[in-house]
């Protein structure tokens, strides 16, 4: 690993490791500030890739995915400045060169967004290295609608060891349908098609709100992007794009996660920059299950009703639907609810790890391999994504570990719920997606401290 990434991903703030102690069993109350999606900062800036001026993303959060995408950039030559506290960030990628595979493999499975440099690095160069690529352990997590996709494009491929080497001499438009509306495919064939020579035409494609704030950064760009009624994209390559200057989305994600906190505790929190429109599958999942909101021009209060929690049916799909990213934080506020509830996760066949640490706490969590909603991909692969979780159950403070981001958040709302000491390792994960999570803490008034890390 080179010695610029080594020292960021060192960085106290990014490592994985350090235990938060939390003392828990009390409301927690207090104003926090969200910035930038993690899971749309890294795209702008590899849309940023696609034109030789420069770019400003303002409103960025310092959070380990962002550090690493700016480590990828610097890396094959662009020029990042980053100011963490005020949130912005500019991307000169006038003098950058293809990646090497020894550059490559300094980024090999730590992160899956290295995948979507195919297209700006094969427009620029006509050829591109990805690593082998990382990211969540929530599922097999293929790749193959991307590279079926770059195929089509005119891209031809070597699978190696270490990673993927790509040729092109010239991409062309492409008729493209994907199986399943995938977030990264769309990202990639969009990536791709704006300076492709012709017309693409991409059907079943995601439009989640990260699909269409990185649309709305490639219009300002110059790029030709139309989406239809029926969830095709159609997109009419240019020769040329320019810089812009692009306020990021504010992460719908992490609104969710503390929103899920505030009504788990029975406190209340105030999100700063959360954004009603990117929410509402949530909000109606929110009330129907006790939850209670309101929204001001600055942001959104976040509480338990008066009503107290109950159960609900939920089903996790592609949006408009309820996000999979919100249905860890969502499944532990529900082991508070009085009642049976049922959560089919239809996204990612392997997201429900994280419960067997709840259960240990005092949860009542039964994992099905049935669909328990609609017939969905994973019925009859013996894959246990159906839920149903029994409440309202007392937790009890234990000792428990992060295996990936959003199981993380949900071990933290298990501690803040959990009455006694709770021990939750790797806690650095969660610097993957929330940003100064700390100090987030300690305006929640939550009584907590880090453990076996050098340097808070
Ligand atoms: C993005 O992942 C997000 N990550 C995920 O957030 C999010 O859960 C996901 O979109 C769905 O919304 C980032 O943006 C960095 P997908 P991505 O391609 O693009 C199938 C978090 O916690 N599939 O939509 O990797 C496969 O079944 C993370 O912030 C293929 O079959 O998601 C997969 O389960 C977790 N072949 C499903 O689509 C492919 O080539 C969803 O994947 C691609 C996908």
């Amino acid at each position: 690993m080179n010695a610029t990434l080594q020292n960021t991903l060192n960085a106290p703030r990014y490592r994985n490791d350090g235990t938060l102690v939390i003392q828990g069993g009390r409301p927690i109350h207090g104003t926090i500030k969200v910035r930038g999606a993690k899971n749309s900062v890294p795209k702008n800036m590899v849309a940023a890739l696609l034109t030789e001026e420069i770019t400003e993303i303002r409103s960025v959060a310092d959070v380990r995915d962002v550090a690493i995408m700016a480590e990828l950039v610097a890396a094959i030559g662009g020029q990042v400045t980053r100011n963490a506290l005020d949130g912005s960030l500019t991307m000169d990628p006038r003098h950058i060169a293809p990646m090497s595979p020894d550059t490559a493999a300094h980024f090999s499975d730590i992160s899956r967004i290295p995948i979507l440099l195919c297209g700006p690095l094969l427009h620029r160069f006509g050829e591109a290295f990805i690593p082998n690529l990382g990211g969540c352990v929530i599922g097999a997590r293929p790749i193959d609608f991307h590279l079926a996709a770059l195929k089509q494009f005119g891209a031809t491929l070597e699978e190696r060891a270490d990673g993927i080497y790509l040729t092109a001499t010239h991409l062309r438009g492409a008729r493209i349908n994907l199986d399943f509306p995938s977030v990264g495919a769309t990202e990639q064939v969009i990536l791709t098609a704006v300076l492709a020579e012709g017309e693409t035409e991409l059907s079943n494609a995601a439009v989640e709100p990260e699909i269409m704030d990185l649309i709305g950064q490639l219009q300002k760009m110059g790029a030709q992007i139309t989406v239809e009624t029926d969830r095709v994209i159609r997109i009419n390559g240019v020769k040329k794009l320019r810089g812009c200057v692009h306020v990021a989305l504010p992460d719908r994600l992490e609104v969710a996660s503390w929103a899920c906190a505030a009504a788990a505790t029975d406190g209340e929190i105030f999100v700063e920059g959360a954004r009603h429109g990117d929410l509402f599958a949530f909000l109606n999942a929110y009330m129907r299950a006790g939850g209670d909101f309101e929204v001001t021009e600055t942001g959104i209060w976040f509480r338990r009703s008066q009503q107290g929690l109950h159960p609900v049916c939920l089903e996790t799909g592609v949006h408009p639907g309820f996000m999979t990213d919100w249905q860890q934080p969502f499944a532990t506020m529900l082991t508070q609810a009085a009642g049976v509830s049922i959560i089919h996760e239809t996204v990612y066949e392997g997201r429900f790890g994280y419960v067997h640490a709840l259960n240990k706490m005092g949860a009542n969590i039964a994992l099905r391999t049935d669909c328990l909603g609609s017939r969905c991909r994973f019925g009859r692969l013996n894959h246990e994504h159906s839920a149903i979780i029994s409440g309202p159950t007392p937790m009890q403070g234990s000792h428990i570990a992060i295996p990936d981001l959003r199981a993380g958040f949900s071990y933290v709302i298990a501690g803040l719920i959990a009455n006694g000491t709770s021990h939750i390792s790797n806690i650095g994960l969660i610097q993957r997606g929330y940003e100064f999570f700390n100090e987030k803490l300690t305006s929640l008034n939550v009584d907590f401290e880090i453990t076996g890390r050098n340097n808070k």
